[in-house]
């Protein structure tokens, strides 16, 4: 491993910074959701395995990848492939963090828009006032591009200070934030007169509902929440020290992954219940749903309830923009080290075509743009090709090149800190890279495309 390469400075620091790319949207407005419709605590249950089965086992995979190969994920891939065709697997995750980077901050600029308009008082008024905001705002052809442009200057202000100082200092301040602002929003949710019925709602197993589908809505879940197949574990992983515990670190990041995911459903399901309304999904619950339902959950109390909106689309930001900062990461290292170029000038190329995907994004929701490709605008075509087709695609041969592929002796030392650690899952684990997860990935890509 070269001497020079910059590292994380603290265990502390490695969980933060790879908990926050793992938090994200994902958790917040897609779980909650997919666990109401699919059958509440048995939802749960079944996630619960997947994140232990084949979560962790593919993160502790792409962590063995990035803390071997030391180095951009593509230069990664292509050092354990000894050059062969394997390596484009690392292309291709780089080109996935690459494409979804651009959507991904439109959406956290809608998200730092909220914080404004939250600020200004600007969300307050009746339903059809709410959605009508999100309407226009998400139109307009000027104001989301400027959100997206100054979260990407936030971003690339973080990333051009390095891994210690940018990366690992941001994440060490904004995590803890997030879980205060997280606790302090679900116990006010829970005060709301009514709110046990959204908990129970939550919590209550209905088994009836459990069919392929939900197991395979689990599994998906579980590999966008966890940020698997975009490079941003195997970038981080790269710095990452020899005495890192990849497993417990897994584990760790695993587990608070899960706890921001259920403290989320937490949060909106007795808040949405308290007020009568069901929650959505995606856009609409954040962006609709939710400031009606703060709007008419405080309407008593209205400084109270600017205060939980406010901290509400906080969260919501910090989720995104330390999600967004791994992402960057990932192609800024690509750049910096494929170009031989300084780190600051491989995080001007990923900021500034970033930029300009986003903004093009953007722009194409707008009704009159006419910026379509197969019928749908930018935004949902970049989430369709790399949520539903690279990602599986790309964690399926991320599987087979760490289960077939690379020497059992790396997967040990990698393991067990070049033997100073005890790991005794090892046959279990290699069993569940070559059959388990890939199995489970074909079938998520099969069922996808409507073949079983
Ligand atoms: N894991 C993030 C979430 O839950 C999404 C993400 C995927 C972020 C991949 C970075 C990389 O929203």
């Amino acid at each position: 491993m070269s001497e020079e390469r910059a590292s994380f400075g603290s265990k502390l620091g490695i969980i933060m910074a790879t908990a926050g790319s793992a938090v994200g949207l994902g958790n917040i407005w897609r779980f909650p959701y997919m666990t109401g419709k699919n059958g509440g605590a048995a939802f749960i249950l079944i996630y619960i395995v997947c994140v232990i089965v084949l979560g962790i086992p593919c993160m502790i995979s792409e962590f063995i990848i990035g803390r071997h190969g030391a180095a951009n994920t593509a230069r990664a891939y292509t050092r354990l492939s000894n050059g062969t065709i394997w390596k484009l697997v690392g292309y291709l995750e780089v080109l996935t963090g690459f494409l979804i980077t651009g959507y991904y901050a439109v959406i956290s600029g809608w998200c730092l828009n909220y914080v404004y308009a939250s600020v200004m008082g600007e969300l307050n008024g009746d339903p059809a006032f709410v959605k009508n905001y999100f309407v226009e705002f998400s139109q307009d052809p000027i104001r989301p591009v400027f959100w997206t442009i100054a979260i990407f200057a936030i971003t690339h202000f973080i990333i051009i200070h390095g891994v210690r100082n940018g990366i690992e200092k941001a994440s060490k301040l904004m995590m803890p934030t997030l879980f205060v602002l997280l606790l302090v929003i679900v116990v006010a949710a829970w005060m709301l007169p009514g709110a046990s019925k959204g908990i129970d709602f939550l919590l209550k197993p209905d088994f009836s509902k459990v069919n392929s589908d939900v197991f395979l809505g689990a599994l998906g879940q579980c590999f966008y929440s966890l940020s698997i197949g975009m490079g941003c574990l195997c970038t981080y992983a790269s710095y990452f020290s020899r005495h890192t515990n990849i497993t417990t670190s897994a584990i760790q990041i695993g587990f608070v992954d899960l706890m921001v995911a259920l403290l989320a459903g937490l949060m909106i399901f007795p808040a949405a219940f308290s007020v009568g309304i069901n929650p959505d999904s995606g856009p609409s619950l954040i962006f609709i749903t939710l400031p009606n339902v703060f709007n008419q959950a405080f309407s008593g109390a209205p400084l109270l309830g600017w205060a939980v909106s406010l901290m509400f689309y906080a969260l919501l930001f910090l989720a995104a923009l330390t999600s967004l900062i791994s992402l960057h990461e990932v192609n800024t290292a690509f750049f910096y080290e494929e170009l031989h170029i300084s780190r600051k000038a491989g995080a001007w190329i990923v900021t500034v075509f970033c930029c300009i995907i986003g903004a093009l994004c953007s722009i194409s929701i707008g009704h009159k743009s006419g910026l379509s490709l197969f019928g749908l605008d930018l935004l949902d075509l970049f989430d369709f090709v790399t949520g539903q087709l690279m990602l599986p695609v790309v964690g399926f041969f991320m599987c087979l090149f760490v289960g077939w592929y690379i020497p059992k002796q790396i997967v040990i030392d990698e393991l067990t800190n070049w033997g100073t650690l005890k790991f005794s899952f090892y046959k279990l684990f290699i069993f569940v890279m070559r059959f388990v997860c890939p199995l489970c990935i074909l079938a998520i890509m099969l069922h996808q495309f409507g073949v079983i």
